[in-house]
């Protein structure tokens, strides 16, 4: 068959992989391939095994694949054939020389930069994917022009908002489509053709347009918002659990109002995932290169009351069960960083059961999803881990439960099952707020929420 258009994507991951697949579902004139220089990642995404864990993933694949959607290793003739490639690969916070633990780390952006000059037989328009500093594509335009021939590339900033979990569906019905383009001939022609491909299914007035910088720097910034919220409540949590509030009524109350919203108000262990934590480090590092110290501050705190909220709640478990963790079953449910998802990138469940371990405490992990990430994250970590999917086997003559990830099957669990079978006075940290304390309070447990009353069954 003959493609009206050839699109390479260069990194098959979390964003690579299902973005390239609702592009080839919506455009079926259109031939998508993807390429990644990890081998093992392509053959995984040609197997029955997809290696992300996204909700109706696995029909837009079954739909695309082999048809107009490719996954293959041949990065050099892939990047000859196509005229608009997406740069899709990781970026993430450098551990190395200036601005180690804070910048992105530029180094695979800039090799493919360079691979796609070498390869390249004709002009193409490079997309920018993957969250990038702002000011990167110039890195990237500038390697790209040191080649000598008549080959000229445009290059275009497209970040991608979806989030894990929700992937599917916020591609197909995304809030907005952003590009960023120089505001020149070539730059608006390039940026027309790419708002052609997102036009098939997303109404041109979600399809908004700016220069490159802004951006780079909107998809940053919208990050830092989300998280900001996030640690905001999670602040407020601290203070309701020294006073009679609760941060359910609390954030019901706030999020009503229109201008403030309910979203992103829920309370937790904090924020996990790839983006958060590592978009905020790199905004605080662009304030503090350009000297802007107040700013790079007041972005910073919002990682640590992240990290605060984590170490609160770990602090909050030792305390509770009298101080010793020596040799207790401790069974955590949930290991990924949000629900509907195996991924566990910096997932506040590695940190937590790290610090269990370090108290000799006997953890147990339970998680539909993300077993095999959670043994790769805690490879190394000497002490006593388990791993076992069904919940009621996990729990089975443990000491405590807690809950780390808001799967919905834990809402249903069988809590009086559960009771029956733990070893007493039975604790339940719920780290998520998703059970229904009161009724579990009534079983017999001792509840630990978040940003609410304990109930216990202690006199004190
Ligand atoms: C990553 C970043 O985390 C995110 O900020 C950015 O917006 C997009 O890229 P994600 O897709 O979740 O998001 O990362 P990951 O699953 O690690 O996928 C990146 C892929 O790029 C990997 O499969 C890796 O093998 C591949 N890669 C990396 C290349 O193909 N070439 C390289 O030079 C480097
Ligand atoms: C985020 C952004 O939402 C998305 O737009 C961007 O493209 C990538 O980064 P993601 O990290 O996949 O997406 O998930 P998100 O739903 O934002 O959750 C991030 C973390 O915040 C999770 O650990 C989640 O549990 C936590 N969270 C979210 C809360 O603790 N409370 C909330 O109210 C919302």
């Amino acid at each position: 068959m003959k493609f009206k258009k050839k699109i390479l994507c260069i990194g098959a991951g979390y964003v690579g992989g299902p973005s390239m697949a609702m592009i080839a579902y919506k455009c079926p004139d259109y031939r998508i391939t993807v390429v990644d220089t990890n081998p093992d990642r392509i053959d995984a995404w040609n197997s029955p095994e997809l290696p992300v864990y996204e909700p109706g993933l696995d029909k837009i694949i079954k739909k695309t694949l082999g048809k107009n959607l490719f996954f293959t290793k041949d990065i050099e003739n892939q990047i000859k054939e196509n005229d608009i490639i997406f740069v899709s690969v990781n970026t993430p916070t450098k551990t190395y020389g200036a601005g180690a633990g804070m910048a992105a780390d530029l180094q695979f952006v800039e090799k493919t930069a360079r691979q796609i000059l070498k390869h390249s037989r004709s002009s193409k328009i490079v997309i920018e994917k993957s969250t990038l500093p702002v000011k990167t594509a110039l890195a990237m335009e500038r390697i790209l022009a040191s080649g000598k021939g008549k080959i000229t590339f445009e290059v275009l900033s497209n970040p991608e908002f979806m989030a894990e979990g929700t992937a599917i569906s916020d591609l197909e019905n995304p809030d907005r489509v952003l590009i960023g383009s120089h505001e020149t001939k070539s730059g608006l022609k390039a940026r027309a053709e790419l708002i052609e491909i997102y036009a098939r299914w997303i109404p041109l007035e979600k399809i908004i347009t700016s220069n490159i910088w802004s951006s780079e720097l909107s998809k940053l910034v919208a990050n830092a918002f989300l998280a900001q919220r996030v640690s905001s409540i999670n602040s407020i949590s601290a203070l309701c659990e020294k006073t009679d509030a609760d941060i359910s009524e609390v954030a019901k109350a706030v999020g009503m109002d229109s201008r403030i919203g309910d979203k992103f108000l829920k309370a937790g262990i904090g924020f996990g995932g790839s983006c958060f934590k590592k978009d905020i480090l790199n905004l605080v590092y662009l304030c503090s290169y350009y000297s802007l110290q107040e700013v790079a501050a007041y972005w910073e705190s919002v990682v640590k009351i992240n990290e605060y909220q984590q170490e609160r709640f770990t602090a909050n478990i030792l305390k509770n069960m009298f101080s010793t963790l020596t040799e207790k079953k401790i069974c955590i449910l949930g290991f990924a960083f949000k629900a509907n998802t195996g991924d566990t990138r910096e997932s506040p469940a590695i940190y937590i059961t790290r610090k269990l371990i370090a108290e000799h405490a006997e953890v147990i992990i339970s998680d539909p999803k993300a077993l095999k990430n959670a043994a790769i994250d805690l490879e190394g970590t000497k002490g006593n881990v388990k791993y076992i999917e069904d919940p009621y086997r996990a729990v089975a003559g443990c000491h405590a439960l807690v809950i780390l990830t808001d799967w919905d099957l834990y809402r249903k669990l069988d809590f009086q099952k559960i009771y029956n079978s733990m070893a007493k006075p039975a604790f339940l940290f719920d780290g998520r707020n998703i059970v229904d304390h009161r009724k579990c309070f009534s079983i017999g447990f001792n509840v630990y929420p978040i940003g609410k009353p304990a109930l216990s069954h202690f006199k004190t």
